[in-house]
């Protein structure tokens, strides 16, 4: 391991009169701007007080409207995400990266970020050098960040209804939103597209898989005590740019790439532009809470998606029971499509089959199994756009044809 890192420093030397590439250095809007886009930033203020930066693309670069919608463009709302942020829709070139596809192909896109990203790091009372500030998991992100931003987004465009494009993550939120939520609340999603999506898994994912049942609860309760994981899990940013920097070279980008690989599945290869592995690393991992982390393990103790299980004697005074209750996505209206692969080594087709298909009730309309997506291809594989952005958009297209804008 030590001498790999020396291998690598090494090479970094020889490499750091490199220089970077500009979009290394630039957030989502300054992205958006970068790419000759218009760009507006939102900051949504939750009930328990965290503020979020939302980036908004109102339209294409060509301004175009879509036939039967002229009077204001159809919504497109986008969701991160495990250790990602919006910065994931844009990390391609304007014809591969679906915010900006979306935005011209007329539609009015906003970008999601949760709490505790770089987008999410503001709270009225609470600084993230504070425990508390780290005291969330998805299902906050679900609760307050995701269903506040949605709504920030319909009174601001005065629709009633929008579209939504989760990616992993962000498709285990909005699982979790449409399981609690009413009906009238359901409404408001007109289709859910869930890519890559993550609502239970049947086999184990390393390394998660490794800790055992006992040894995550006693984590669990060490947490909500304050008396651990109160710094937030990150890849520090000093690692990420020396990685970054070193990435930029032509050659090693091609040895990045395969690193970056390793726990996806080498199909993703012939989908990744090894030339932007270095634009890639400058933003992508973001941070996320030690508690979000234990939920997500527990999600795989479960097979399904369920609040975060306090232990009996929390969860009988938080939720009124022993056991955390399920988010019983059966109860899903909003009409649903799945974008998946049976080469995602995450969330493979066995998990989507038996555990999603399996238990959503009337919401599920369409499901697609694609051949060669990793589970980041979805976001930027070089393919997403014709198989996967395109299709959605077209879908759109026609739902607006036959209802209504
Ligand atoms: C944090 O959010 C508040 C609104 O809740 C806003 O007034 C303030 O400018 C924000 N600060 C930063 C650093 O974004
Ligand atoms: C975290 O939130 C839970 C309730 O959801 C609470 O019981 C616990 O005391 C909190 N812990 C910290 C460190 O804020
Ligand atoms: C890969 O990225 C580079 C650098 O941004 C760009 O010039 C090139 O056109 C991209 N390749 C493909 C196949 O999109």
């Amino acid at each position: 391991m030590l001498l790999l890192f020396l291998f690598l420093y090494s090479l970094h030397t020889v490499s750091s009169t490199q220089k970077k590439e500009i979009e290394e250095l630039l957030d989502v809007a300054q992205t958006i701007e970068y790419f000759g886009y218009p760009v507006e930033k939102h900051y949504v203020t939750t009930d328990d007080g965290y503020t979020s930066e939302v980036q908004r693309i109102p339209y294409g670069r060509d301004a175009r409207t879509i036939n039967g919608c002229n009077e204001k463009r159809p919504v497109v709302f986008f969701m991160h995400g495990l250790f990602a942020s919006a910065h994931e829709f844009v990390m391609n070139l304007p014809s591969q990266s679906p915010a900006f596809v979306f935005a011209d192909a007329g539609f009015d896109v906003w970008l999601g970020n949760v709490r505790g990203t770089e987008y999410g790091l503001n709270h009225t009372t609470l600084s993230p050098d504070d425990a508390k500030f780290w005291n969330f998991t998805y299902y906050e992100y679900s609760h307050f960040d995701l269903r506040q931003q949605i709504d920030y987004a319909l009174e601001v465009t005065q629709h009633k209804s929008l579209f939504y494009v989760g990616h992993s993550q962000g498709t285990a939120v909005m699982f979790a939103r449409l399981a609690e939520a009413d009906c009238t609340w359901q409404s408001k999603i007109r289709i859910f597209f869930a890519l890559g999506p993550t609502a239970g898994f049947l086999k184990p994912l390393l390394p998660f898989s490794l800790l055992e049942d006992d040894l995550v609860q006693t984590l669990i309760q060490l947490v909500l005590d304050g008396r651990f994981g109160i710094i937030p899990i990150s890849i520090p940013k000093s690692l990420s740019s020396f990685l970054a920097d070193f990435c930029t070279s032509e050659v090693l980008s091609h040895v990045c790439a395969g690193v970056f690989e390793l726990s996806d599945g080498m199909e993703r290869l012939a989908q990744l532009n090894t030339s932007r592995v270095s634009i890639f690393l400058s933003h992508f991992p973001s941070t996320t809470s030690t508690l979000n982390l234990l939920h997500w393990v527990q999600v795989f103790k479960y097979h399904e998606l369920r609040r975060l299980d306090l232990g009996a004697r929390r969860n009988l005074i938080a939720y009124g029971q022993t056991e955390a209750p399920r988010l019983d996505i059966g109860r899903i209206t909003a009409q649903t499509v799945l974008y998946f692969s049976h080469d995602d080594r995450i969330t493979d087709e066995v998990d989507v089959k038996d555990v999603l298909i399996k238990n959503m009730g009337p919401g599920l309309i369409e499901y697609y199994d694609l051949d060669h997506f990793s589970h980041f291809d979805f976001a930027i594989g070089l393919r997403a756009n014709d198989e996967v952005y395109k299709p959605i958009i077209y879908r759109i297209y026609q739902e607006i044809a036959e209802k209504r804008c």
